[in-house]
């Protein structure tokens, strides 16, 4: 049974490897850019079909000749399709592991990457044994704050989002992982309920309005990603914010993009921060920037 047989609907139940073989031309006609390997293609149509038919690979594997089941075929061709057509294959398992969690993710939140767990691991590597409080603004799926709140229960973390629909996923997410969190919907600190806290953790919008890759990140929610028109709208507003919002010792830590490490520590600076580490991601680009309050003197 070819794949174009397959694609052109002459068969209702395919072979497993029929139906992988349907999947990958179906992506490298689609996604050419995305999917310009053999393996590549493999790989993602052996993922898709995995979801599709709730079988692990090693059953794939050994059972090519075996016939896909009419349901899990039909279920198949669509997401094939959502996949085609760009949809990133988080928001169809509606799954994304970050920090050694698995967190629930709808298009209502970015998707969690794995830079953005440099601000869980330098929380933890900075905070004291005992218990210290943190706010994770703009949290999204609650990716920050639940990383944190995973790693030391005793720690007070809130979790801040301008979206009530973000706000539901975090919440959906703490409660399933049995996590104590307080979630305030506020445009950053305007919300009166927002104090002082230890660590300032913020994952911003730093996207230029005009940057052609938003156009590959379409499926995630605009007001996640666009900061203004140099990227750096949002992040000026929260750091102007955040020296009233930082107790004694605590720090600031917030991701950017790879090429606005020197604006971001400028723009700390202005607002009485002081710079203290730029930490890289695994392909070495600047990606977290850390600051504490100014002594003057
Ligand atoms: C880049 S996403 C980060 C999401 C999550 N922290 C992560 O790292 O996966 C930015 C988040 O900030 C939120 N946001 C945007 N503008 C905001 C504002 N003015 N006040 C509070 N949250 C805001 C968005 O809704 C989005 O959830």
């Amino acid at each position: 049974m070819s794949a174009a047989a397959v694609a052109a609907g002459r068969t209702n139940t395919p072979t497993l490897r029929a139906a992988l073989e349907f999947a990958q031309s179906r992506l490298a006609a689609a996604l050419p850019s995305a999917f310009d390997s053999r393996a590549e293609q493999y790989r993602e149509a052996l993922a898709l079909l995995r979801f599709a038919a709730g079988l692990s690979e090693a059953q794939i594997l050994a059972n090519g000749a075996g016939t896909l089941e009419a349901g899990a075929w039909a279920q198949y061709r669509d997401i094939v399709e959502r996949r085609a057509a760009g949809e990133p294959f988080a928001y169809i398992e509606c799954r994304r592991g970050f920090h050694a969690l698995d967190l629930h993710v709808d298009p209502s939140v970015l998707i969690p990457r794995p830079e953005t767990e440099i601000i869980v691991d330098t929380v933890l590597a900075r905070s004291p044994e005992n218990a210290f409080s943190v706010i994770d603004l703009g949290t999204g799926s609650g990716a920050v704050a639940l990383g944190i709140a995973h790693a030391r229960p005793e720690a007070r973390v809130t979790a801040v989002d301008i979206s009530a629909a973000a706000l539901a996923v975090a919440r959906g997410n703490a409660a399933a992982l049995g996590a104590t969190i307080e979630f305030v919907e506020s445009d950053w600190f305007a919300a009166p309920a927002l104090r002082q806290y230890d660590f300032i953790c913020c994952n911003p919008p730093y996207v230029r309005s005009d940057d052609p890759h938003l156009h590959d990140l379409r499926f995630e929610p605009r007001l996640a990603l666009d900061g203004g028109r140099d990227g750096l709208r949002e992040i000026r507003r929260v750091l102007a914010a955040a020296p009233g919002h930082l107790n004694a010792g605590g720090s600031v830590v917030i991701e950017h993009g790879y090429d606005q490490a020197d604006a971001v520590v400028r723009i700390a600076e202005a607002a009485r921060l002081q710079h203290l580490e730029t930490i890289r991601d695994l392909g070495g680009r600047e990606r977290v920037s850390v600051f504490c309050i100014r002594e003057t003197g």
